[in-house]
């Protein structure tokens, strides 16, 4: 069959706007969309709520949008019926961890202390030297990161990153999260704002040269 004259036209004035196009970048990662069991629906809803320190801006029987920002929703949680509980020990395919960034080591210490006080508790506490991260894994497994640029300027992060230490190790220096969350505090202000000095943020934030290291943690 001829194409249409209409179809003629749609494709010449598309080609045409085509040319004139150029790839385009997105502005914004702006959510995460997570499937879930019945029975992890709520205890998922509310692990988000806790770790993210976020609020419901809508739920229902099946649907739950989560926000904590200017942003409507940055997590969304479909209860379905019909999925499979994702078994323990096997690794799959697919996202690995999703990660939030703070503004200070202040802030990640305090939402790591608060968090604790809940029986949140990280599974591993890491500097990969770009940032100081914590990770979480919610009710069904997958695996949430909290951290803190260690670098001011993301220059600076993406040269060390193309630096020979980040070469031999990608993985990062594991650190003590109660050491620093009580060093950090002992610093923090009355407002609860940071109180350490440039130098001593620039210190915790180095990441602790340990030589080669190339494997994730047992079991991560
Ligand atoms: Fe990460």
């Amino acid at each position: 069959m001829a194409p249409s004259a209409v179809h003629d036209g749609a494709v010449s004035s598309s080609d045409a706007l085509l040319s004139k196009g150029k790839r385009q970048t997105p502005q914004a990662l702006c959510h995460v969309v997570l499937n879930t069991t019945p029975e992890h629906f709520q205890p998922l809803i509310d692990w988000y709520c806790a770790v993210l320190n976020a609020h419901v801006t809508h739920q229902d029987n099946v649907l739950a949008f989560l926000r904590y920002d200017e942003e409507h929703h940055r997590i969304a949680i479909i209860k379905r019926g019909n999925l499979a509980p994702k078994p323990k020990g096997v690794m799959y395919a697919g996202l690995d961890h999703i990660a939030f960034a703070y503004p200070t080591l202040t802030a990640l210490a305090q939402q790591y202390l608060s968090l604790k006080a809940d029986r949140i508790l990280p599974l591993w506490t890491v500097n990969h030297g770009p940032t100081t991260s914590m990770y979480y894994q919610d009710p069904d497994g997958n695996k949430v990161e909290l951290q803190v640029d260690n670098f001011d300027d993301p220059e600076e992060a993406n040269e060390f990153m193309s630096g020979v230490k980040y070469d031999e190790n990608p993985m990062g220096t594991d650190y003590d999260a109660d050491e620093l969350a009580q060093y950090v505090l002992s610093k923090a202000l009355p407002s609860g704002e940071e109180g350490l000095s440039a130098s001593e943020v620039k210190a915790l934030k180095t990441r602790k040269d340990i030589g080669v290291r190339r494997n994730l943690p047992e079991g991560f």
